[in-house]
């Protein structure tokens, strides 16, 4: 694939030209196949739904396009037969060996793959190679590795004659940025250490018709500035709009994609599909998280996306967005903040926390949730009003919140305003309900009490945990590093209307 590589500028000038006029036909087609926006469906929790029953639950939704991080076998099993597209993960701890060992790449895609693309099988439209593996936290750990294992993956599907089947990879939209002294989209161009890298795998999906994937979150935007313009997250509008020569940006997300798209633009990449592979607002963990934010956000993306309004600089198209997330996961790492443990447009349980009109053209009515869950008994283990000696009150509570999901109790969270014996009461429940409601998981040290009176107020939800049966379950605390960041790019792009 050397041959891909070395290719020099000028060619491919003149190739993605031809390409061009191509691609922009094809996008016409594309739009009007499709009929709803994506979903993320991550699995970080500590207690599943059954896989049908969240399948049934996107089939009475009209969810058409789904995104999965892992070739997860339950879940492609309760896949077959419901036309649903989907997009799989490689996830970024198989790279290398998908790089090194094409073997390995050629058996992921017959187990993952080949075993699901049969007649009336799983719909399997996109691999994505790697999750943001470019990301600044991972300090360039997967740079070297991901091109290779894209070849290999791509390989891998000639080989095993899936010509329906493309691959992406993910990226973080952190890879590219506005110079502070011009930070508008049309000054767009990627980071300069990895300009190189990220410019060869945009040749390789170009050249063969697959589309790029970026992640845009303009409730990180909110969330790492405390001057951005809260209405500059949302899509209904704001006084003050940012302007780029001619063209007027009114959301924070046509901005980002429009400094991508510029700096693609920079490298003759023209009229590259774009796949937005994660987009969303949380609704807990922080004091912007919350469901009335979260419903306008999504509802105003859907919207915006199927309007086929497109961007300022990519105008008349319907976007290919994918909403994170589809359920709340409590095992995801927080390391990026409490609010990653509530994406989801459903509670943990399937429940819908809003309204959301998926189809974008103002169809009222609320979603479907997931059915026939089954619960554990409605038992809670709150703090024992008996208890006379609370010395090791404050230890218990930190063990507690260390191994199950504290997160509602911080600022900003649904549960904040608790009093001290209320987040005691707190903690303890999430510990007892996520160790699947053990008597013995309601001692600490005589403090606990199991109780069947509802601790729950209005805001704050003292939850009772799905009853999983005997199928296997997360191990807690050994949740995955998924760290996001802000990118630099939003808050450099707002600077002006400040
Ligand atoms: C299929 O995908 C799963 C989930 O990522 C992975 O654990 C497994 O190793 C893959 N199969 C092969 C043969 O690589
Ligand atoms: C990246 O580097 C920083 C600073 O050297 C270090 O603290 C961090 O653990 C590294 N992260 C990874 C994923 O290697
Ligand atoms: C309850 O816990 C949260 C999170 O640790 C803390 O911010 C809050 O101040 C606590 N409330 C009381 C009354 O101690």
């Amino acid at each position: 694939m050397a041959e891909e590589r070395s290719r020099s500028f000028k060619n491919i000038f003149f190739f993605h030209r031809l390409l061009y006029l191509f691609l922009v036909s094809q996008v016409a087609i594309a739009s009007s196949r499709s009929t709803s926006v994506g979903v993320n469906w991550g699995t970080m929790a500590s207690h599943q739904l059954p896989p049908e029953n969240v399948v049934k639950m996107l089939k009475d939704n009209g969810f058409t396009k789904l995104k999965l991080f892992e070739a997860d076998q339950n879940i492609l099993d309760a896949l077959i037969g419901s036309q649903i597209e989907v997009m799989i993960g490689i996830p970024n701890r198989l790279l290398k060996e998908v790089a090194q060992d094409p073997a390995v790449a050629g058996s992921w895609v017959e187990e993952n793959v080949t075993a699901y693309s049969y007649h009336g099988g799983v719909n399997i439209k996109y691999i994505a190679v790697g999750n943001e593996p470019f990301l600044q936290t991972y300090n360039g750990t997967y740079v070297e590795f991901t091109l290779p294992a894209l070849i290999n993956i791509q390989r891998a599907l000639e080989e095993a004659n899936l010509k329906n089947v493309k691959v992406t990879v993910p990226f973080n939209a952190d890879i590219y940025f506005s110079p502070e002294s011009n930070p508008v989209p049309s000054a767009g161009d990627f980071r300069p250490e990895l300009r190189d890298a990220t410019i060869e795998i945009i040749n390789f999906l170009y050249s063969h018709d697959s589309p790029f994937t970026v992640n845009i979150y303009p409730f990180l935007s909110l969330y790492g500035n405390a001057y951005f313009p809260v209405d500059f997250a949302f899509f209904d509008g704001t006084n003050k709009p940012l302007r780029d020569g001619s063209l007027v940006y009114n959301n924070v997300f046509d901005a980002n994609l429009d400094t991508l798209i510029c700096a693609m633009e920079r490298y003759s990449f023209l009229g590259m599909k774009i796949i937005v592979g994660e987009v969303g607002w949380p609704t807990d963990g922080d004091k912007n998280a919350n469901v009335k934010s979260a419903e306008k956000f999504n509802q105003g993306m859907v919207k915006h996306a199927m309007s086929g309004n497109g961007t300022p600089a990519r105008k008349g198209v319907i976007m290919d967005v994918y909403l994170f997330s589809l359920i709340d996961e409590d095992a995801k790492s927080i390391a990026p903040g409490t609010f990653e443990r509530h994406w989801g447009i459903f509670e943990f349980d399937g429940r819908p926390k809003y309204e959301l009109d998926l189809s974008g053209k103002g169809n009222v009515g609320a979603l479907v949730p997931v059915e026939d869950v089954n619960y554990l008994p409605k038992s809670w283990c709150v703090l024992d009003p008996n208890a006379y000696n609370l010395d090791d009150l404050a230890d218990n509570i930190d063990y507690a919140c260390s191994l199950s999901d504290c997160t509602a109790l911080g600022y900003g969270s649904s549960c904040n305003h608790l009093t001290a014996v209320g987040n005691a009461s707190y903690a303890f429940n999430m510990y007892y309900q996520m160790h699947d409601q053990n008597t013995w998981d309601c001692d600490f040290l005589g403090l606990g009490l199991i109780t069947d009176e509802n601790p729950s107020d209005e805001n704050c939800e003292f939850p009772v945990m799905i009853d999983t049966g005997d199928s296997p379950r997360l191990q807690l605390g050994s949740s995955r590093m998924l760290s996001r960041v802000a990118a630099t790019v939003l808050v450099i792009l707002v600077l002006p209307l400040l």
